[in-house]
């Protein structure tokens, strides 16, 4: 059994602790000394239904809010020596796969995947079914795109490869809020980017905003959200803006969250909740709105709890049930490039070499996070079955505090937070997090 070990977070807290779509966070990982072998920590996990993260780590801009791990542009001949090394690195993940494996979903991100060409695409698209075996027609497949990328010729290569749900960042539709998050874009790029990928036919459209930008209101924040309405996306993400250490907003605003931005970014977010509930969308998670019977070409925010996760790229991530590990990682724009460089010179791709270790306890407090954290909740029979306890008995000592906060609705066999403890998700997750991860993520340096 878990001990439960007592949070350092308080009602007086901020509620934007951080965005905990993985756990544990990638600052939490280290180099492994013994780089084990993929053959070794792939043996005997479930393969049935993995999970593919294609990470594409090329922009034409670096946004001021962004720290994810990315470059600005590419010197002749990088986009096709990084695909070279992607090809590697899936041939040498395949082979420490059974070859009964099987892929249930895949995705490219970034950064900015439509960066390539169509002619580069179709080459990823190409390579990634050939190297894995992953048939991309037959799963859904999600890619991210930005306006300025969604060019006609990349949208027909990804539509004819399969892709299910195209997510265009878009974060303000007002030009002037897009100025202050420091990201150079003009809506009219953005209407006839929405217009190019409705005509291209994906079944689902998402569109990724942006609120608790410097300058933004309620009054604008609810046009930007009007301005997606009008293309009726099965699917919206509203991202508190986050402002991180390094980033183009970062080295300009050196202190934290203040009480004003935070009760800017909650009053914001209820107001986007209710209007979009208000418009027939339904609430996944925090983030993620649906609109009601709009078709699911995604796992949602979450990918399932217990199946395996295979990241090709550097800067993406994969999942043993008893390994999280990736490359190194970095915001830094030197440190990035440095990074990419190794990776496409790399020749090795058969070993993890950074990583994080996981145990039963760490196991409960994934699935306890990831499952919390969505509007649906934690199913009680779910998690007795997986671990012969209930979450009461692992993290009473949470549970009560949240119980506390009014954070918690009550719903028979399930665990579910209430509307106030969604609002407040970003807290929620990281007050579940294992002392040994917090320690880990306060010592990181960042770079
Ligand atoms: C990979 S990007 C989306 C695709 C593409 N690169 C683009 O920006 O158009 C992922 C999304 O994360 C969100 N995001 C990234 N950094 C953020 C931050 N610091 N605060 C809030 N949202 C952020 C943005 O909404 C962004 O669209
Ligand atoms: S928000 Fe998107 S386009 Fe901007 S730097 Fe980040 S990944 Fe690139």
């Amino acid at each position: 059994m878990t001990t439960a070990t007592a949070s350092p977070y308080r009602s007086t807290d901020s509620p934007y602790q951080s965005y905990v779509y993985a756990y544990p966070h990638k600052t939490a990982y280290r180099p492994l000394a013994d780089r084990p072998a993929l053959r070794d920590l792939w043996a005997g996990e479930p393969q049935q239904a993995l999970s593919l993260y294609v990470h594409i780590p090329f922009c034409e801009v670096r946004c001021g809010f962004c720290n994810l791990f990315t470059r600005i542009g590419s010197p002749e001949g990088l986009t096709t020596a990084y695909l070279d090394a992607l090809e590697r690195q899936a041939s040498a993940v395949r082979a420490a796969l059974d070859g009964q494996a099987r892929f249930a979903l895949a995705a490219f991100g970034g950064g900015t995947p439509t960066y390539l060409t169509a002619a580069e695409l179709e080459r990823l698209c190409d390579l990634t079914e050939a190297h894995t075996g992953a048939d991309l027609r037959a799963i859904p497949l999600s890619v991210e795109a930005s306006p300025d990328t969604a060019t006609a010729d990349r949208l027909a290569v990804l539509a004819d490869r399969g892709t299910t749900r195209l997510s265009l960042g878009v974060q303000s539709f007002l030009d002037d809020e897009a100025r202050s998050a420091v990201r150079p874009q003009k809506r009219a790029a953005v209407e006839a980017a929405l217009g190019r990928i409705r005509a291209a036919g994906f079944p689902v459209l998402n569109i990724d905003l942006i609120y608790g930008i410097d300058g933004q209101t309620e009054r604008t924040w609810l046009a930007s959200l009007d301005a997606a309405l009008a293309w009726q996306p099965e699917e919206l993400y509203l991202y508190p803006l986050y402002v991180r250490p390094l980033t183009g907003l970062g080295r300009r605003a050196a202190d934290g969250p203040t009480p004003a931005w935070d009760a800017q970014r909650l009053a914001l977010y209820r107001a986007g909740r209710d209007h979009l509930l208000a418009h027939g969308y339904q609430q996944v998670s925090m983030r993620m709105f649906r609109r009601s019977g709009a078709p699911t070409a995604s796992a949602g925010e979450y990918a399932c709890q217990t199946d395996g996760m295979i990241g090709l790229g550097c800067g993406a991530r994969s999942y043993t049930s008893r390994l999280h590990y990736s490359f190194d990682y970095a915001v830094d724009a030197r440190e990035v490039r440095g990074i990419i460089d190794g990776y496409v010179a790399a020749t090795d791709f058969a070993r993890a070499e950074v990583g994080r270790a996981m145990d039963a306890d760490e196991a409960r407090r994934r699935h306890l996070m990831q499952s919390l954290l969505q509007a649906e909740g934690l199913e009680l029979d779910g998690y007795r079955a997986r671990f012969g306890s209930l979450p009461g008995d692992d993290f009473a000592a949470e549970l009560a505090r949240f119980e506390a906060l009014g954070w918690l609705a009550e719903v028979p066999g399930r665990l579910v937070l209430s509307a106030e403890g969604l609002a407040h998700s970003d807290a929620v997750g990281p007050a579940l997090f294992s002392p040994a991860v917090r320690a880990a993520m306060a010592e990181y340096e960042q770079k």
